[in-house]
């Protein structure tokens, strides 16, 4: 079996951490034992391109025990767990295309692995395998045999649906991001999380106290924002969009525009989506020591040439952490070269909320197979009942009951919506 990762020898750790996951993904469980039993991707060839984490073993796991034929690669060069992905050789036969730390070069020969593979179905963090299928390094033929694909991120749902749009799509899509049961809790409650997570690791940082900049108040601004007043920050939240920038003023944060923010901030954390959020006009005003990072998908959304251009030296003052000295003498710090500071320096959202990400991307899988021929080629929700399924398994799982209905409350619910 064809494979590219950075030591076999890691296996076992890996296996050790993938186990423990496990107990915190009961929803994926109890699809792995269905899949056990109806096998319903059987014969599917399938590649993904995902961060190569614990939780992500658990879902490779889930897709090969439904008869899937899956081959793995890294979604952003500097995300994978090494254990992680030579347990997946190892111990699942899975093979895997990834190594923590890997050049854009050798990134791009992964996700090819991934299209030479020829996948019936792709699954995707960012777009970045839908992409190159469409691209001309592949060969055309492949991308016409694709039967659908599922995506997990905001920033590859917008970019999937810019492709629909411009009638470029060759397969229909599942924006998995879209469901309830992912994005309100990954994005919101798994970035705050993780985020804080990573920069704590990477910085040994106090939060109590510290003047915290979130630019974008979209689910993960909004969760980030939270998690770090709830660790005693002051938070300044900055926006583009109105409706966001209100939502953020009544949930009580400070809304400036990003200039003044910026020279406010000890430290400023980007999760937008959108490109060059962080600028020479920021960095300029920047107090001395100040941290930046992000936690987007791409790494575009600091703008580091312009900080690299500022300055007269960088050098690595600690693992993952930059230090630019700029020409009036001032010092920013910056983490994980601008890449997703939560998957870089931590291990990405806890497996309790990949749980419901990773059953959406597994429920989808399944769906899309049943499924493709009555599809076009555009982007699709996750289907009501499937994402309301996933949030009755979690519920029971965490033991947490619910009420029902009467039949008298649904009778008078049913007469407003016949209108009588
Ligand atoms: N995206 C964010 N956190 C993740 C995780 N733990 N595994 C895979 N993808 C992720």
């Amino acid at each position: 079996m064809n494979h590219d990762i950075k030591d076999r020898e890691l296996a076992d750790d890996g296996k050790r951490r993938i186990d423990w996951a496990d107990r915190f993904m009961p929803v994926l469980r109890l699809i792995r034992q269905r899949f056990e039993q109806e096998r319903p991707l059987e014969g599917v060839r399938l590649s993904a391109c995902l961060h190569v984490t614990t939780e992500t073993a658990n879902l490779a796991r889930v897709l090969k025990a439904g008869g899937a034929e899956v081959l793995l690669c890294a979604s952003n060069p500097l995300s994978t767990q090494d254990d992680v992905a030579a347990s997946l050789v190892v111990h699942d036969s899975i093979p895997i295309f990834a190594i923590k730390g890997e050049d854009t070069e050798t990134y791009y020969q992964h996700i090819d692995e991934a299209v030479n593979f020829q996948p019936m179905v792709t699954m995707d963090d960012g777009a970045d395998l839908v992409s190159r299928l469409h691209s001309e390094e592949a060969n055309p033929s492949y991308v016409e045999n694709v039967l659908a694909g599922t995506e997990e991120t905001t920033t590859g749902v917008i970019r999937l649906k810019s492709m629909a749009a411009e009638g470029v799509l060759r397969y229909p899509i599942i924006a998995v991001n879209d469901a309830q049961t992912k994005h309100f809790f990954d994005n919101r409650y798994g970035t705050g999380q993780s985020t804080l997570d990573g920069i704590i690791r990477a910085t040994n940082l106090l939060i109590a106290g510290t003047t915290v900049a979130v630019v974008g108040y979209g689910w993960c601004g909004r969760g980030f924002a939270d998690r770090a007043r709830g660790l005693g920050a002051n938070v300044i939240v900055t926006e583009v969009d109105p409706l966001n920038a209100l939502e953020a003023v009544m949930d009580g944060f400070r809304v400036l525009p990003m200039i003044q923010a910026a020279a406010e901030a000890d430290l400023v954390v980007t999760l937008t989506g959108n490109i060059h959020v962080l600028r020479r006009e920021h960095f300029e005003t920047m107090k001395d020591g100040a941290i930046i990072c992000n936690s987007g998908h791409f790494n575009v959304e600091i703008n580091i040439p312009d900080l690299k251009d500022l300055s007269t030296e960088v050098r690595t003052t600690r693992e993952l952490v930059e230090e630019y000295s700029l020409k009036d003498g001032r010092k920013l710090y910056l983490l994980g070269e601008g890449r997703l500071i939560n998957l870089v320096a931590a291990e990405g959202h806890p497996a309790s909320v990949m749980d419901m990400s990773f059953a959406n991307q597994a429920l989808s899988a399944e769906y899309v197979v049943k499924n493709h021929e009555q599809m076009d080629n555009c982007v699709y929700d996750v289907p009501e009942e499937l994402d309301a399924s996933i949030a009755k398994l979690k519920l029971q799982a965490l033991g947490v009951a619910i009420d029902q209905l009467t039949e008298e409350q649904q009778t008078y619910l049913n007469s407003w919506t016949m209108g009588t």
